[in-house]
């Protein structure tokens, strides 16, 4: 679109503009190549295919029947807060009271706050990358700079803690981390987690740590910087129901931080939200307190999918693939097709008639990548696969 002559916005609007805001493009004409009936396979957005269980839709209803349609607390239920400070506790032995949850629509709003508490004009957040696509833009949104510090190793990913150290400015506030990871589906180690919890408790940073994938970790298992007491006066844990429960239409998730961080991030929530659906917050409970068979369900699913995507694949010339540990995405480099990612993913739609999305929505160091999601079923992504080793073979 082109801008409007005499017609201004706030300075943020330009930080908010990241590569990651363009990132939907080749997905968008995918969309609507699908709306107008073509044989195309949109593996982009990370949403699963798979019901909410019937126990968490039972539980909306009895909600909304009971009336449950009236403004909730403006940092959660009560019972939610406990319930989710329960889950955290048991998962990681931490002693977390329900004071210092506070409920948001996802952990993209969650993560938002966050950074909205922790860093603003003139200070920096060091962003672990690969990261997911929205985080630059979260930063910026604060006012803060992104500061990227790559986990990328040549064909590896792993933690350089004296990269992360070289980063580190007297402007710096925070480290945020994504692991599981999306889009390239590492799942650090508790070695690791460990020593950037020691880290940044030593440099008196926050970190910042999205879970969201926690649960779909299925080689290799999930390790929290919960688990690090040096730091736990300064982390905040962000998770939702999205990704674990296929609740991601639901829009809830929620922060856990120490509480004065829990305070401002309620006052914060008052002047954004004040509250959550008191009726999704019900279902949460039923969620959270209820069968947990989805979540294997879904772990053994990604599992199973992410084997069928990389048998179908197996050889397919000039892609080196990360075989992922945990979430829904698998990570390609495509340097040796000769092609940019945006020239790889522009022509495979066209070409091929399969979605993917191009790797600098992820940062820099990724860009000679693309990411495919686990989100159709294994028959779907084998013919994906078929489709792409052709593509690649007759070019
Ligand atoms: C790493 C990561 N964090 C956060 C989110 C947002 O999750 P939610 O639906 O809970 O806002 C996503 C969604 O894809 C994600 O991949």
């Amino acid at each position: 679109m082109t801008a409007r002559t005499g017609v201004r916005f706030g300075a943020r609007t330009a930080a908010i503009a990241t590569p990651g805001s363009r990132a939907w493009q080749v997905s968008d004409r995918a969309e609507a190549r699908l709306a107008a009936g073509d044989d195309v396979i949109v593996l982009t957005v990370g949403d699963v295919d798979v019901p909410t269980p019937a126990h968490i839709l039972a539980a909306v209803q009895r909600s909304l029947a009971a009336g449950r349609t009236h403004y909730a607390p403006i940092v959660g239920e009560p019972a939610l807060r406990e319930a989710v400070a329960a889950r955290t506790n048991h998962r990681y032995g931490t002693r977390y009271g329900s004071e210092q949850v506070v409920i948001f629509p996802g952990a993209q709003s969650a993560l938002f706050s966050s950074i909205q508490c922790l860093a603003g004009p003139g200070e920096e957040v060091v962003v672990l990358e690969p990261f997911y696509a929205t985080y630059e833009a979260v930063v910026a949104a604060a006012g803060a700079v992104p500061v990227a510090v790559s986990l990328r190793q040549g064909q590896a990913f792993g933690l350089d803690l004296a990269a992360l150290e070289r980063a580190v400015t007297p402007a710096t506030r925070a480290v945020l981390l994504n692991t599981p990871n999306n889009p390239a589906g590492f799942v650090l180690g508790a070695d690791e987690v460990g020593a950037l919890a020691r880290l940044c408790a030593r440099l008196g940073l926050w970190l910042v740590c999205d879970e969201v994938y926690a649960e779909i970790a299925y080689a290799r298992a999930h390790a929290s910087p919960a688990c690090e007491p040096a730091i736990l006066d300064r982390l905040v844990l962000v998770d939702s129901l999205s990704k674990s429960h296929a609740m991601t239409g639901w829009r809830i998730g929620w922060a856990i931080g120490p509480p004065d961080l829990a305070a401002h991030l309620g006052r914060l929530a008052m002047a954004s939200l004040f509250g959550s659906p008191t009726f999704i917050q019900d279902a949460a409970v039923a969620a959270l307190t209820g069968p947990q068979d989805i979540c294997a369900e879904l772990r053994q699913l990604y599992r199973e999918r992410s084997d069928a995507l990389l048998h179908s694949l197996a050889g397919a010339p000039g892609l080196h693939i990360w075989a992922p540990q945990g979430g829904m995405f698998v990570l390609a480099e495509i340097s040796a097709t000769g092609l940019a990612a945006d020239a790889f993913a522009t022509r495979l739609l066209e070409e091929a008639g399969v979605a993917v999305v191009p790797g600098l929505a992820f940062g820099q160091s990724v860009a000679d990548c693309i990411r495919l999601g686990l989100t159709q079923p294994a028959e779907r992504l084998a013919e994906a696969g078929a489709r792409i080793r052709r593509w690649l073979a007759a070019r």
